[in-house]
């Protein structure tokens, strides 16, 4: 038992390719690692948003989705101890994206890197500075920041590439807060230093932009000739060969402990053949990759089973995303136009609690309905004869929650779409709260 709370580790990724090496080392095995700490409080999730601002192939935002969810959780992820989602089955992110997209400067937005390296890309060319520019490319920041401040993260952990956006987030959060007060929490970056950028198999960046990648859960057969090709040296069988500077020794340590990796630098000073560097290479990735690519193999054929472990995960975080965004809806003046003038409401939701009030209207009949903690109405009742059954009514959700809607329907107004989650959790917080008659 611990009352520390814990801290909110929340981080993506974007939907558009096949999980390579790189992506495993950089992003996946370290997030694994971390949601085994029960100290943090993980959100992982599919970026798929975020795919369409590059990709406008749906079949492999589509592949892509299945492929990087089944990666995450064939290594060790378990959706149980984490909340692990898909980016769109979360509809209040773009909502909360437009009402950051409201606060955000668009000078801040004209300095994002990937937005200026467009720029200035046309620009060297001669075309339009904005040639080829989406408007998704230039909002990319604010729908991550979006992604980030919905779930008030405290560590985001990212690539170096990453770090200007989380910087953007936070100033999406203060600006949002110095207007409508303090809702949104100040997520902070978190750069894996251990984690060093893995080479790809040219010796640049591992990436799919460069077309040099390893896939992490190709066939043994394949990943033993994608690791033939990584670039080396022509030094022949016997010769020294220099650890530094070499693709194939930077893989080997990303896999390797300790003495894995003075052995191999060893070698490298004994001069090992390249043949048999690579088969060590082979061996020591298969070793760790092997047990998990079963797993891998099962979900990806059986794609139904990840939908149902994502939907899971989606109905986890809206739970949380839900009454968030009804506060910061609230917040910025989206509200019942029944619920007061400003002043009063803001002194009313301090304090307020949700309730349930029973009245009797005009035509002799009673009444009861459910508020939210500022005073919006979330369910309405029909007219009952007496007292007793509208409270006999209100007893049954109260203590048997919103299974028993679906029973009482005919005695309630119909129930907007969307509220019944949102009744559950007034119901969940309601135990403190008294009936007011
Ligand atoms: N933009 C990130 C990337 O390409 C992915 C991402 C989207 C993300 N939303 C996020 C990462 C929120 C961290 C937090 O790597």
């Amino acid at each position: 038992m611990t009352s520390k709370p814990r801290t909110r580790v929340l981080t993506g990724i974007t939907t558009t390719g096949t999980p390579h090496l790189g992506n495993y080392v950089g992003a996946i095995r370290p997030t694994v690692q971390a949601s085994r700490d029960s100290s943090t409080d993980g959100f992982y999730f599919l970026a798929d948003y975020h795919a369409l601002i590059k990709c406008g192939e749906p079949a492999r935002v589509q592949r892509s989705t299945l492929e990087i969810a089944a990666s995450w959780i064939a290594s060790g992820l378990d959706p149980k101890n984490v909340t692990f989602y898909r980016q769109s089955d979360i509809p209040e992110i773009p909502e909360l994206t437009w009402l950051l997209t409201c606060v955000t400067g668009k000078g801040l937005l004209n300095r994002a890197h990937a937005y200026k390296a467009a720029v200035d890309k046309n620009t060297a060319a001669g075309h339009d500075p904005d040639s080829d520019v989406t408007a998704g490319l230039f909002m990319y920041p604010v729908l991550m920041g979006a992604d980030i401040l919905m779930f008030k993260a405290h560590k985001v952990p990212v690539g170096r590439d990453q770090i200007q956006h989380i910087e953007m987030a936070r100033d999406m959060a203060s600006s949002f807060n110095h207007l409508y007060g303090e809702h949104l929490v100040q997520p902070e970056a978190v750069i894996e230093e251990s984690v060093a950028l893995l080479p790809g198999l040219d010796g640049r960046k591992m990436s799919k932009s460069y077309d040099n990648t390893i896939p992490l859960f190709a066939p043994s057969t394949e990943l033993r000739k994608h690791i033939a090709g990584i670039l080396t040296d022509s030094k022949l069988p016997g010769e020294a060969k220099t650890i530094e500077g070499s693709a194939l020794f930077q893989i080997y340590q990303a896999f390797a402990n300790a003495d894995e990796t003075a052995a191999m630098a060893k070698a490298y000073a004994d001069g090992i053949s390249w043949g048999d560097a690579k088969q060590m290479l082979f061996e020591r990735i298969d070793r760790e990759v092997a047990p998990m690519r079963e797993q891998y193999q099962a979900l990806i054929s059986n794609p139904a089973q990840v939908d149902q472990i994502l939907l899971e995960g989606a109905d986890k975080a809206r739970q949380l995303a839900i009454p968030f965004m009804r506060e910061l809806r609230h917040a910025v003046g989206l509200r019942a136009l029944a619920s007061g003038n400003t002043a009063k409401v803001a002194k009313v939701a301090k304090s307020a609690v949700p309730s349930f009030k029973q009245y009797r209207e005009k035509n002799g009949q009673f009444y009861f309905k459910l508020m939210d903690e500022q005073g919006q109405l979330v369910l309405q009742s029909l007219g009952f004869e007496s007292p007793k059954a509208a409270g006999q009514t209100i007893a049954r959700l109260q203590t048997e929650g919103v299974s028993c809607l679906p029973e009482i329907a005919p005695l309630l107004e119909p129930v907007q779409a969307g509220h019944a989650q949102v009744i559950a959790e007034l119901l969940n917080k309601m135990e403190s709260a008294k009936v007011i008659k």
